[in-house]
């Protein structure tokens, strides 16, 4: 089974790559661990999660408020918030080669559980069980690492001027809060909606674009009254859920964890992580928070700004709590083309294809003439595509090799119609459609295909 699901991976990964999904970052000069580049298709693909979450989160609703940060912040906002003491990975070192592992991982692929165990623990159950280094050689004693990356800005390197590269975009959010209470002055409960990049200097990035050191995140800060928390938290559990079918995730490969408060990060008083069976196991795609007042408490404490909410018309005051749902842009790309990943038979022969919703499909047309040398097929084929694209955008006119070919190929990519121009359309004006997910065929006349 694990090889099955390793080979699953393998092959998502290099259809990835074939079809310009997603490249290694900086390939051509030998890559940068933990970095990937998407490439036309994969970052129409990206865009139109990023659209539907924005759709989904803030257009559609009335509580909802966006905002885009700046990447880097004040280096008082990782003080404060915790980031600076405590995100941190558990890290041992190979004693031969110096590589760094985390320890939890080494751990739970000898088949340990590793949940809730501090550093001495690891560090003693490495000994008993002469675990080694994946080189096969001794390792350290396990000690934190933290995760952020530090810079410096501005023409002076000194301790003023660090800064780090965020490794949440939560921040961003609540450094706003005051400013968009004062713009708007939103009645409770309202949250603020950022997507953007975070970066985590990762021990050990794997699993493709599972685990990596730059990636996105689309965040939701839901700013409620403390003694109705529960119910936010309930909503937001629900609208989860509203997204994993959005996205055309099963329901039966989406699953929640409960998690203990040992694992919760440093923030959090209830955490429900959302499981998605990847090829690679059961792992996160994305966790709800309830942040209490945590983050709004640290700022009024270390900035002396006052980050009360006052209800409307009376003299009631308090500092919200959060409820904060986290999505990860990579990982809700990973689950989607997992579960998009299809292969049947067709006449006889094993057919590979991307059974993307409509709605997230890269290309949502192909287009092609029947043949190349007919000039008047590829003028009309022309026309029907200009038409279609005008509409559409997510058109691709296609005319390479011959139309069993093309179909092929569009399968690959998850191009849910192909339209062909054939003789047939130079005297009747229709044109034949063929569907990704049953092969079928129909004529349709090019004005209700535009429509
Ligand atoms: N803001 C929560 C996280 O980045 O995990």
């Amino acid at each position: 089974m694990a090889t099955e699901k390793n080979e699953k991976m393998e092959q998502i990964v290099s259809l990835a790559k074939r079809r310009g999904f997603i490249y290694p970052g900086s390939d051509v000069y030998g890559g940068l661990s933990g970095t990937w580049d998407f490439g036309p298709l994969g970052v129409a693909l990206k865009r139109n999660i990023i659209g539907l979450w924005w759709k989904l989160f803030v257009e559609d609703r009335e509580d909802m408020y966006g905002v885009d940060a700046a990447i880097l912040m004040n280096q008082k906002v990782w003080k404060a918030s915790g980031h600076v003491d405590t995100f941190t990975d558990p890290l041992v070192e190979d004693l031969e080669t110096r590589q760094r592992f985390r320890a939890d991982h080494l751990l739970k692929d000898a088949g340990f559980p590793v949940d809730g165990l501090s550093l001495d623990q690891m560090t003693q159950l490495i000994k008993d069980n002469d675990i080694k280094s994946p080189n096969g050689n001794a390792l350290s004693e396990v000690r934190t690492f933290n995760m952020m990356f530090k810079t410096t800005v501005g023409p002076i390197d000194d301790e003023a001027s660090i800064s780090y590269l965020r490794p949440e975009t939560a921040q961003g959010i609540f450094t706003n809060y005051k400013n968009v209470l004062d713009s708007f002055y939103p009645d409770l409960p309202f949250g603020l909606a950022q997507q953007g990049k975070a970066f985590r200097n990762e021990i050990s990035p794997r699993d493709f674009i599972f685990r990596s050191r730059e990636f996105e995140q689309m965040e939701i800060e839901y700013f409620v009254d403390p003694a109705k928390w529960e119910e936010a938290f309930e909503h937001w559990r629900q609208q989860v859920w509203k997204w994993t079918q959005a996205l055309g995730l099963p329901d039966e490969n989406v699953h929640e964890l409960e998690v203990p408060e040992a694992d919760r990060a440093h923030y959090s008083k209830r955490t429900i992580d959302f499981e998605f069976d990847f090829p690679i196991g059961k792992e996160e795609l994305l966790g709800l928070a309830y942040r209490t007042d945590f983050d709004l408490m640290n700022i009024q404490n270390a900035t002396g700004r006052n980050m009360d909410y006052t209800i409307k018309g009376t003299n009631t005051k308090f500092v919200p709590h959060v409820i904060e749902p986290s999505f990860g842009v990579e990982r809700a790309i990973m689950a989607v083309l997992t579960a998009a990943y299809t292969e049947d038979e067709v006449n006889g022969e094993t057919r590979t294809f991307l059974k993307l919703p409509e709605h997230l499909a890269p290309v949502k047309y192909a287009v092609s003439p029947l043949v190349r040398n007919k000039p008047e097929l590829v003028a009309k084929a022309r026309e029907v595509y200009s038409a279609l694209k005008a509409k559409h955008g997510a058109v691709m006119w296609d005319d390479n090799g011959n139309i069993g070919k093309r179909y092929r190929r569009q399968d690959e990519i998850g191009t849910p119609h192909c339209v062909v121009v054939d003789f047939e359309t130079l005297e009747n004006n229709t044109v034949t459609i063929r569907e990704r997910d049953t092969t079928e065929q129909h004529r349709v006349s090019i004005e209700e295909l535009i429509k």
